[in-house]
């Protein structure tokens, strides 16, 4: 008879503990363990299941060049390049997004470029019929019949069909609608969604085969229920994007198998998703050169360069106190810009009002982009536009002196190919990129003056 042992896990990040207590100590979240039963299963049918191999121990140098598997392409630039080069077989990918962002579509377009590449792949649905999965795998562009398309939710038909379909790349979707009825617990709970997680990776290990897993996120913004999800699979990516524009990022945030923060860029178009593979200025399209107060700064995100605009507004204070409002960047380090412009530069704000805006919608964290913002206070201050073939790029320090950014050579290499060809930075700047040609200061007040921005 199976035998049932009680225990407490936390409904936040899935962490074990024996006893109850108000606090989780692995995620430090109060008031979330919650009794579990682990029921210790009988082994399944040989029929049903995949046994593990015995583990046995091998000799280091026969194990030279057996890590050597190559990574099954994803027939999409991007997504290859959020992978550092594609999905390596045996592993398991977590593709989180909140709902209708487009993870179906994305693995859609997977299933139908692996398997016009000659390899077996099957589409697992337990959350649509089998009707509405072959539409959209033939609204993107494939042949229906090309890819296993299976709609099932028991843990025992998948495990099966897996089994006897013999697959190269299995996709689930979603792994929070797959249940295992011995189970005590109900569908869609921490419990079923880890026990289910672990046997689909156990059999993709033992297989070989690619697991592609579906995970929704709650609006709180974690993997639905457990976040300790995230300790189970090699690969975690999130899907992320405004539902009303067609902008689709696929961040990698965690992956065994090659750099992490590396972003795949798309477009969401009537024929699914496209590459968007001039990505890195894509916040310029509406730019209106030669504008004041307007600044190009070579953002980084993840290890990808975005060319975004930094925008200013200086106007004389109506009230009694003038206002500072910041949209996308800190509002405390524009106040602190402000100061040193006032104390290093010899520039007076006290009587203006100084809006500054990141367009785009993008947030920057970025202490590198100092310089940038300062140019465009200047510039709309001065009503001045700057260089519109220049950018700006380094951090400000209390004394006025500029520091350099990291990744300088990237950031300016991207600018450079897109146009930009020169570059106000710090004195440090060294790298040397055709057809870039780097304006070095060390200080604020040489720096504005060599942007033809201050005087003084
Ligand atoms: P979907 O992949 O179903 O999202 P998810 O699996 O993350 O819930 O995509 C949902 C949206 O994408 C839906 O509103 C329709 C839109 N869409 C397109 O615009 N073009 C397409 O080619 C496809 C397949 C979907
Ligand atoms: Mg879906």
């Amino acid at each position: 008879m199976a035998k049932i042992k009680i225990h407490f896990r936390c409904s936040e990040c899935g962490a074990d503990h024996l006893r109850w207590s108000g606090k989780c100590s692995s995620c430090g979240l109060w008031n979330t363990l919650i009794e579990a039963e682990t029921q210790e299963r009988p082994s399944p049918s040989a029929g049903t299941r995949r046994r593990l191999a015995v583990p046995t121990v091998t000799d280091s140098r026969d194990l030279i060049g057996s890590g050597a598997v190559k990574p099954i392409r994803t027939g999409s630039f991007e997504f290859d390049r959020a992978l550092g080069g594609g999905v390596m077989p045996g592993s398991v990918m977590l593709v989180g997004g909140e709902p209708g962002i487009g993870k179906s579509t994305l693995l859609s377009q997977f299933a139908v470029s692996v398997s016009n590449a000659g390899l077996r792949c099957l589409y697992i649905s337990a959350e649509e019929s089998q009707s509405q999965v072959g539409d959209r795998i033939s609204r993107v562009g494939g042949m229906v019949a090309s890819v296993g398309v299976l709609v099932a939710s028991m843990m025992g038909d998948i495990e099966g069909q897996i089994d006897s379909f013999q697959p190269d790349a299995v996709i689930v979707d979603s792994v929070q609608t797959v249940y295992d009825p011995e189970l005590t617990s109900s569908a869609g709970s921490v419990n079923q969604v880890r026990e289910c997680t672990m046997r689909l990776s156990d059999l993709a290990k033992s297989a070989g085969f690619a697991l592609l897993l579906v995970g929704h996120v709650t609006k709180d913004g974690n993997l639905a229920g457990p976040r300790s999800l995230e300790h189970l699979v090699d690969t975690v990516a999130y899907f992320e994007g405004d539902r009303d524009s067609s902008l689709r990022i696929l961040r990698v945030v965690k992956h065994r198998f090659g750099p992490v923060g590396d972003l795949g860029m798309f477009e969401m178009g009537a024929e699914g998703l496209m590459d968007l593979d001039n990505a890195t200025g894509i916040h310029l399209s509406d730019r209106v050169v030669g504008q004041s107060g307007s600044v190009v700064f070579p953002s980084l995100d993840g290890r990808r360069v975005m060319l975004t605009e930094i925008q200013a507004l200086v106007v004389p204070t109506s009230g009694d106190q003038p206002r500072r409002v910041a949209t996308g960047f800190d509002l405390n380090r524009v106040l602190l810009l402000i100061a040193v412009l006032e104390k290093k530069a010899g520039i007076r704000l006290f009587n203006k009002d100084v809006y500054v805006s990141v367009t785009g919608g993008m947030r920057l964290s970025d202490p590198s982009a100092d310089l940038a913002v300062v140019a465009a206070i200047v510039s709309s201050l001065n009503d001045r536009p700057v260089d519109p073939s220049a950018v700006f790029l380094g951090e400000i320090g209390l004394g006025g002196e500029i520091r350099s950014a990291s990744s300088s050579r990237q950031r300016a290499s991207e600018a450079a190919r897109l146009g930009f060809n020169t570059g106000f930075v710090g004195r440090s700047f060294a790298c040397d990129i055709d057809g870039f040609s780097p304006h070095r200061s060390t200080d604020l007040r040489s720096a504005l003056a060599g942007a033809g921005l201050h005087f003084s």
